[in-house]
């Protein structure tokens, strides 16, 4: 479900993915090449946020860690803690369904070497701030890597110093009136998992820490 400001598919906000978003139409034209809308409701209490679509993954298929080994870690740890119902099969069209946890993007469009600039990040904050005040029921957002750390500390007014990007770390911030949990994980990617930066039992440290809070609210 889209948020009231969305990209549009053309957004020519950042000239370098714009360019690029031009050639991948060229090279790839039956994938989505344009900004990946979010996926999961905005009443859910999680919002997850990751760097940035992959090439032939979000790019391509249209939903967040969708289509690329980025998913191959994510989804199936949803599954387990209670996030997400249906089976991933790696395809937007596999029925999968998040429960009370929403995906989005600290940058919307892919980046060359999936690497984001920093003016790009400016770029597409208002888009990520709108996802933001789009959750009213919002309680925990969490921060896949140090740049969607940043990204989420920017958008809540903090300074980039205020709170140090640690894995398995969480912060209580402020969001607006509201107080809410910060959560860091290592990115979930095929780097970090391949080098060992990231195991499935760290990832899951953090969805524990994650599930504990949400229950204990209730
Ligand atoms: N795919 C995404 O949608 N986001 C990432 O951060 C990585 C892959």
């Amino acid at each position: 479900m889209p948020t009231p400001h969305e990209p549009t598919h053309d957004c020519p906000l950042c000239p370098r993915l714009a360019e690029f978003r031009t050639q991948n139409a060229a090279k790839f034209p039956d994938f989505h090449n344009g900004p990946v809308p979010s996926f999961g409701s905005p009443d859910a209490r999680l919002l997850i946020v990751g760097l940035a679509p992959g090439l032939k993954g979000a790019n391509r298929t249209a939903r967040p860690f969708t289509g690329d080994y980025a998913g191959d870690l994510l989804y199936p740890t949803l599954e387990k803690f209670g996030f997400s119902k249906g089976e991933f099969k790696a395809s937007p069209d596999d029925g999968l369904e998040l429960i009370d946890c929403r995906i989005t993007n600290a940058v919307r469009c892919v980046p060359p070497q999936n690497k984001p600039i920093g003016a790009e990040v400016v770029a597409c904050r208002p888009f990520f701030a709108a996802e933001i005040a789009a959750m009213p029921k919002l309680e925990v957002v969490l921060a896949l890597g140090g740049l969607a750390h940043k990204a989420i500390l920017a958008t809540l007014g903090y300074k980039q110093s205020a709170l140090k990007f640690i894995h398995a770390a969480s912060y209580e911030v402020a969001n607006g009136e509201r107080n809410i949990m910060l959560a860091n994980s290592y990115h979930c990617s095929r780097y970090n998992t391949n080098t060992g930066r990231l195991t499935s039992e760290m990832f899951e440290d953090v969805f524990t820490l994650i599930r504990d809070h949400l229950d204990g609210l209730d």
